[in-house]
This record gives C-alpha cells, sequence and structure tokens, in this order.
C-alpha cells in the first residue's frame, strides 16, 4: 500500500515541475514526437524497399513525403535495440546487450540511466506509451509510469498472444495487459493492433494540441505468434496472391500494422495537429525468418536476420515524417544509429543535449534537416560476450566476428512464398500505376493534402525513391561464415555480405579490430540471474506483474518511510497546483 501512495506522489511531483516548463515559452516549437515501433518487420516487407507481396502503402508515404532512412542501424534483438532507443548508450554500458528478458528475470535499464520520456518530460512534453515495454519490470520502479511515461498501455515481456494477450515462459503463463501499474482486464477479444490503434487515437482526440505530445506506439506487430486479424473480409482477398498459408498470416499482419499507421496520422490531421508532427517509424529489428520465433518475415536479400549482426539483422527499415524537415522525397544513406533518436528528438523538442551526458548516440537533427552530413562514420554494433558475436561499421566497411547458433541464422532466407514450387503470381505491386495509386489514396497522403494542403510526392518520385531505396545484390549460396575467421564486408558495394576482404584491407580491418577493443574495455558483463519463480503470474490472479518490491537504488524501509512521509506533504501543495494548471 505505502508503495503505491508513493508512486502516485512521485508521479504528481513530476507534474508539478513539468507546469513550470509550461511557462517556457517552448510550445511554440517543439513538435509533437509521434515513434512507432514495428517488432521483428522485415526488410524487405514494406513497398518502399521493394515488396511486391505486402502493400504498406501508409507506411510508404510517410517515406516519399519524408525521408526514408536507408542506413539506420538497429541491435539484433527487442532488449537490446529498445534500450539503446530509450537510453542513447549501447547497450553494453548496462550489460543490456544480450537475449532478451524473459518472464521471471529479474533484470532491466538499470534506474540510474534517463531514458527518453523522462528527458522529454522535462522539456514539458505530455509522455504516453502505448505496447511493448520489455526493458524490465521485476520492481515496480522499472514500468513505464516509474521511467517517464505519463500513461501506458501495453505488456511488459517480449510479446504476447493477438487476441488474449498472454505471455508464457517455461511452466509459467499469464495475462500482460496493464493500463498504468494496474492489470487491464476485459479489454481481451480485440486484436491488439487494433487496441493500440484505437488507444492512440483517443489520446489525440484529447490532447491539448498546444502541449507538445510524445506518443510512442510500440506495436506487437509483426512479432511471432502469427496471428492475423479474424474480421479480414477484403484482406482476404487481398492476399490470395500469396499461397502460402503462414507468409499470407504474416502478410495480414504487416497489413494491418500499415492501417495503423494511416488512421493515426488521420487523427493527427483532423486535430490540426499534423503540421507540429514529427513522426518516425523503425523496426526494432530484422525479421525472424527461421528458428525461434519465426514470423515467415523476409530481409531478403539481406543476409542473417534477427539476432545476427549481419545486415538482416540489425540494418531496420525506418522512415521519418515532418513539415518541418527541409529536405524531404529522399533516400537518405548517411550513417544513423538507434541511439542517436534520444539526442536527436530532444535536439528537436529544443533541449541542449548537453544535458544528457556522456552517451553515445549523436545528434542528426542537422543531418535529417539536410544541412550537414551525418554527425557519425562509424557504429558500435554490439558485443555480446556471451554468445561471443561482435561487430562495427566504419564508413562503408564492417566488421564481424562470431556466429550464434553454429551459424544457423547466417544464410539468405527468402521469403517461403518464392520458395514454394508454383510460379510466383504477380501482385498489384508489380504494377507501378497501381502501386503508386495506392500510396496515394492512402490515409497519410490524403491526410497531408488535407490537413497541411501541401502536395505529395508524385509517381515517378516515388518510383525512383522506391529504386533508389531496393537493395540489389546477389547473395551467395555457399557463403562464408564469420564464426571460424574475422569478416570484413564493404557494404556498400557488397550489401549482401558476400565476400570477405579483411586480408585486402588489412589497415582498415585494424582500425575496426582497435574500435572493439576499445568498446570491449567498456562492456559491463551481462548477468544471467535465473528465473525467479516468485515471478510466477499464478500468484498474482495469473497475470504478469512486478514481483519484488525493491531493486537496485531502492530506499530501504526507514528512508522510504521519511520519504513517503515529505511526499504526502507535497501532495497537498502539488494537488492545488495541478488544478490551477488544468493538468490530469
Ligand atoms: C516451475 O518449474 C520450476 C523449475 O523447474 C519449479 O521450481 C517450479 O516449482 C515450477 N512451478 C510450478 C508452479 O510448477
Ligand atoms: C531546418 O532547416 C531550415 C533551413 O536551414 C531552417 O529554416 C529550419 O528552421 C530548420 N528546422 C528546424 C526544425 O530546425
Ligand atoms: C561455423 O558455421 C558453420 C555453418 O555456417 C558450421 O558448420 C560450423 O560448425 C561453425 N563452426 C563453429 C566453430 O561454430
Ligand atoms: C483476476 O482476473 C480476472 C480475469 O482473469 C478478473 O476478472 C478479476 O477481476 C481479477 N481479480 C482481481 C482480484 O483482480
Ligand atoms: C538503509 O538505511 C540505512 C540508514 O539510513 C543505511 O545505513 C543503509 O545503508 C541502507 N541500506 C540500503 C541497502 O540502502
Amino acid at each position: 500500500m505505502m508503495c503505491s501512495t508513493t508512486i502516485r506522489c512521485s508521479t504528481l511531483v513530476l507534474c508539478f515541475i513539468v507546469s513550470f516548463g509550461t511557462t517556457m515559452g517552448l510550445y511554440e516549437t517543439a513538435p509533437h514526437i509521434i515513434v512507432f515501433m514495428a517488432d521483428d518487420l522485415g526488410w524487405d516487407d514494406v513497398g518502399f524497399h521493394g515488396s511486391d507481396q505486402i502493400p504498406t502503402p501508409n507506411i510508404d508515404a510517410l517515406g516519399y513525403n519524408g525521408i526514408i532512412l536507408n542506413r539506420h542501424y538497429v541491435l539484433p534483438s527487442s532488449t537490446p535495440s529498445r534500450t539503446a532507443f530509450f537510453t542513447g548508450q549501447y547497450p553494453i554500458r548496462m550489460g543490456m546487450q544480450g537475449e532478451g528478458i524473459q518472464g521471471g528475470e529479474p533484470r532491466g535499464i538499470p534506474l540510474n540511466v534517463r531514458i527518453l520520456p523522462e528527458y522529454l518530460r522535462s522539456l514539458g512534453y505530455m509522455t504516453k506509451l502505448i505496447g511493448k515495454w520489455h526493458v524490465g519490470y521485476y520492481t515496480p520502479q522499472h514500468t513505464p509510469l516509474h521511467r517517464g511515461f505519463d500513461s501506458f498501455l501495453g505488456f511488459y515481456n517480449s510479446h504476447v498472444t493477438y487476441y488474449d494477450y498472454k505471455y508464457s515462459f517455461q511452466n509459467m503463463s499469464g495475462y500482460d495487459m496493464h493500463r498504468g501499474d494496474a492489470p487491464a482486464y476485459g479489454s481481451t477479444d480485440k486484436y491488439v493492433t487494433d487496441l493500440f490503434t484505437d488507444e492512440a487515437i483517443r489520446i489525440i482526440q484529447y490532447h491539448e494540441p498546444s502541449r507538445p505530445l510524445y506518443l510512442q506506439i510500440s506495436h506487437l506487430a509483426v512479432h511471432a505468434p502469427l496471428e492475423s486479424p479474424h474480421d479480414y473480409g477484403h484482406y482476404d482477398r487481398q492476399f490470395m496472391h500469396i499461397r502460402e498459408i503462414n507468409r499470407r498470416k504474416y502478410a495480414r499482419m504487416v497489413s494491418r500494422l500499415d492501417n495503423s499507421v494511416g488512421r493515426i496520422v488521420q487523427a493527427l490531421g483532423s486535430r490540426g495537429m499534423l503540421k507540429d508532427s514529427l513522426i518516425l517509424f523503425l523496426t526494432d529489428n530484422g525479421a525472424a525468418s527461421i528458428g525461434k520465433f519465426r514470423n515467415y518475415g523476409s530481409n531478403y536479400p539481406l543476409r542473417g536476420m534477427k539476432y545476427t549482426l549481419y545486415e538482416g539483422g540489425v540494418r531496420g527499415a525506418a522512415v521519418l515524417w515532418s513539415p518541418r524537415l527541409r529536405k524531404t522525397a529522399r533516400v537518405c544513406d548517411d550513417l544513423m544509429h538507434v541511439t542517436d533518436w534520444l539526442p536527436t528528438l530532444y535536439s528537436i523538442a529544443g533541449g541542449d543535449v548537453r544535458d544528457l551526458g556522456e552517451i553515445d548516440g549523436v545528434d542528426q537533427w542537422c543531418m535529417l534537416n539536410g544541412s550537414l552530413p551525418s554527425a557519425r562514420d562509424r557504429l558500435l554494433l554490439n558485443i555480446d560476450e556471451i554468445s561471443k558475436t561482435e561487430g562495427a561499421i566504419y564508413k562503408q566497411f564492417k566488421l564481424l566476428r562470431g556466429s550464434i547458433e553454429g551459424g544457423y541464422y547466417d544464410g539468405y532466407y527468402r521469403d517461403i512464398e518464392r520458395l514454394m514450387p508454383h510460379d510466383h503470381k504477380k501482385s498489384i505491386q508489380e504494377d507501378m500505376p497501381l502501386y503508386t495509386d495506392t500510396v496515394l489514396k492512402s490515409a497519410v497522403s490524403q491526410s497531408i493534402t488535407r490537413h497541411l494542403g501541401d502536395p505529395v510526392t508524385q509517381p515517378s518520385t516515388m518510383i525512383q525513391l522506391r529504386r533508389e531505396a531496393t537493395v540489389n545484390c546477389r547473395p551467395r549460396d555457399n557463403f562464408i561464415t564469420c564464426n571460424v575467421t574475422e569478416c570484413l564486408f564493404d557494404i556498400n558495394n557488397d550489401p549482401c555480405e558476400t565476400k570477405n576482404i579483411a586480408e585486402q584491407y588489412s589497415r582498415i580491418s585494424r582500425e575496426l579490430d582497435k574500435f572493439l577493443e576499445h568498446y570491449g574495455r567498456n562492456v559491463k558483463r551481462q548477468i544471467k540471474i535465473s528465473v525467479d519463480w516468485l515471478a510466477d503470474p499464478r500468484r498474482t490472479n495469473n497475470t504478469w506483474e512486478p514481483w519484488l518490491i525493491s531493486g537496485e537504488n531502492m530506499l530501504n524501509n526507514s528512508a522510504a518511510q521519511l520519504a513517503s512521509l515529505t511526499y504526502c506533504v507535497h501532495i497537498g501543495i502539488i494537488l492545488v497546483t495541478v488544478t490551477c494548471n488544468g493538468f490530469i
């Protein structure tokens, strides 16, 4: 009980601080920031990269009218990638570089690391998270409401089922859908992609447009399990060109994700917020084409997939759109890393990046706004001391060492439909006039025209951008592995990572060796704490909940009592302030 009082109080304390921010005139400049984070979406499963099976006209429209970020690097799986996004730091700094957090694992982003929503909140933003968390929830202090979010509707674990929101791990299974820090019982039976979209629209409809909004929609889509919407009536006909049943399911899931983007952009338009918005769409990592959590997504012709440091795992599909961008309708081939979003978004929001202290991400706003080249020419892909894989990029060179699962995921995984014996039936996507027409008719294009009065990118430009954003290379059947000797690839000229040029370019290899060594010295080793059976949902009404009351940095009893007393004195004052300012 005492714990929950403390929680509520501290939320109010933050609101109080925020209310000062509102008087500082940031509102005129700070844009609404909308982030769509897709899960395990394949490089080759979006129209703007040339997919001819699954139409994604809304995401494509964002890219064609904004910027296609074609060398946007992420971590190879969910927990590390989300950690990097939230903290602006390489996950090796926090021991978060390895496998995803599993049910009952007492692990998370350390509480002494401030994260993106906390920084944005300090600038006066209203901060909302919908969807996946997956960066730790073993104590209440690790959950979204205590990490800078004003509201949360979503799940804590790596995934849930699409209709009844269950997560299972080993012999434990339970419900995982929460609103705030309480279980959101009674919301099942709605397809989860729609549940999240409806929530986002509701937030936008009730949002006071003069206050900057940070809205992150971390969709479950298109993570396994393969569950497509039940109400697909017209989808059914739409995807008849895909005969492989699992691929077709996946296509419907991607399509509903695209629909979410369209509906949310439309809602921003109706509310008059679109002209002040910045919209980022990105995937946390590449598709899981085979093996663990297989979703039938495709990163082809890129090599490898989720879990690997090959391009298929870490070169993530991403686009950025905003009326505030000076140079749009372009493909950006500058190097970007998922850690760059913290400083970039903080800077766009009016913050001074020096407030962020020592981080790995760099402010890319000047590059994105078209005035400077990328602020980075190198990046660390990851160092995982447990799986013994590591990699880094310098300019067009990429150094890799090690493989997981004995190289099982190191190949090229063409989508299964194309591997079927029958001829590949042509889909509408190969018909260019039809394709560009669906993009022009998408909710995103229509909203740009209707609410901004701006002309949208025309078909000839779309086709050109699509061509530029499509990777053309020829995979090799007898590919070389990097599990015995290290590999150096020229990813500009050999994006399929077929030729190991480590010997020809020994000087570059040595540079990258040194770069990796430097970071190697800064690796915080992963702590693999075994699963804590106290987390068993059976103990908490079959629901996954934080199961420990104290974690690192927690106050001990006497200190906590003192603190809660002070907080409660604050409440009175704050409630008055809050009412006066018209918040909550
Ligand atoms: C689940 O499995 C673990 C280890 O195998 C065991 O200790 C625990 O008691 C099991 N829990 C239940 C509820 O069966
Ligand atoms: C983008 O660049 C243009 C031209 O240099 C500038 O006028 C505009 O303010 C910049 N936008 C932002 C949000 O910084
Ligand atoms: C390296 O990968 C190949 C397959 O890609 C596998 O056959 C071999 O066993 C692996 N070697 C080691 C040492 O993991
Ligand atoms: C336990 O969970 C069920 C749904 O499974 C819900 O209806 C019920 O209200 C919950 N009970 C408590 C005490 O929260
Ligand atoms: C608990 O509080 C006491 C007294 O303030 C302090 O000496 C002790 O280090 C604290 N323990 C922890 C684990 O923080």
